[in-house]
């Protein structure tokens, strides 16, 4: 494990150039405010105290959990949008990032709410991937699981295939500020999903896609709406020598 400054430096590194490319303003400050709330951290170490499935059980820091959830929760303060939209929840640990982002701007007097959906990959039935993601919920648990319960009053979960759910919730949203995708990462469902989120997607609002190496879905639908691509790379510690090193992609309506 690297130490804690150097993940701190790449971090804060990482969210002022994300802010930067698309022309947000600085975002390192969001990280700071994270790392220095140690409420969803421990939130979370709670409810995966005594679940076997988890190796890590404390984390000497907020830091750890990673720039992917560090820029969700910056980007969402940042922009403090009405509605997110997200696919893809399984333990729900990214959704607890936005979700206290969430949290801290109604603090801030900027309400907002948040539709996650997800087609329950169970312990007992196995993945529903077809993307080659085994991954699943430890046993007798739902989607969301270890989502501290504070978090959950603004939010919404909906489970079932984003081709069934994802058109209702957009709707349901209006015009959200922030799109979200880590479900089933195949060209197919990928690209249904942006197809369908971007046209009611807020002017300036975010779409946010997780594992935009494994097809050309990401980069196609970009490069049709003529938008700039800003990639966040995988954190330091879990660089696999020879793999392509990028984490996810963000474009900017
Ligand atoms: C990569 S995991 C999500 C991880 C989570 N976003 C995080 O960062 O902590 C993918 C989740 O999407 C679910 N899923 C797979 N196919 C889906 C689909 N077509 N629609 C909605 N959810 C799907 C899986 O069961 C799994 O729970």
């Amino acid at each position: 494990m690297i130490p804690i400054e150097e993940q701190r430096g790449f971090i804060h590194a990482e969210l002022d150039k994300l802010g930067s490319a698309l022309a947000i303003g600085p975002l390192a400050g969001y990280g700071q405010e994270l790392e220095s709330d140690t409420a969803l951290k421990d939130g979370i170490e709670e409810k995966i105290a005594d679940v076997d499935f988890f190796r890590t059980k404390r984390w000497d820091s907020p830091l750890r959990l990673g720039l992917y959830r560090f820029a969700q929760y910056a980007l969402a303060r940042a922009l403090k949008p009405a509605g997110i939209v997200e696919t893809g929840v399984l333990h729900g640990l990214s959704t607890a990032f936005s979700l206290s982002a969430l949290a801290r701007n109604i603090a801030d007097d900027s309400a907002g709410r948040m539709i996650s959906i997800d087609y329950p990959s169970t312990f007992e039935e196995g993945a529903v991937n077809q993307d080659g993601f085994t991954d699943t919920l430890p046993p007798d648990r739902t989607s969301g699981w270890a989502i501290p319960d504070d978090l959950r009053g603004n939010w919404t979960l909906r489970l079932g295939s984003s081709r069934e759910e994802l058109p209702a919730a957009v709707a349901e949203l209006g015009a959200p500020g922030i799109f979200i995708h880590d479900s089933e990462h195949t060209y197919e469902t990928m690209s249904f999903e942006f197809e369908t989120v971007w046209p009611a997607l807020e002017g300036g609002g975010i779409l946010l896609a997780d594992n935009i190496d494994v097809n050309t879905a990401f980069f196609d639908f970009a490069r049709a709406r003529d938008r700039l691509v800003h990639i966040l790379p995988v954190d330091p510690d879990h660089h696999v020598p020879g793999a392509s090193g990028i984490r996810c992609g963000i474009i900017r309506k």
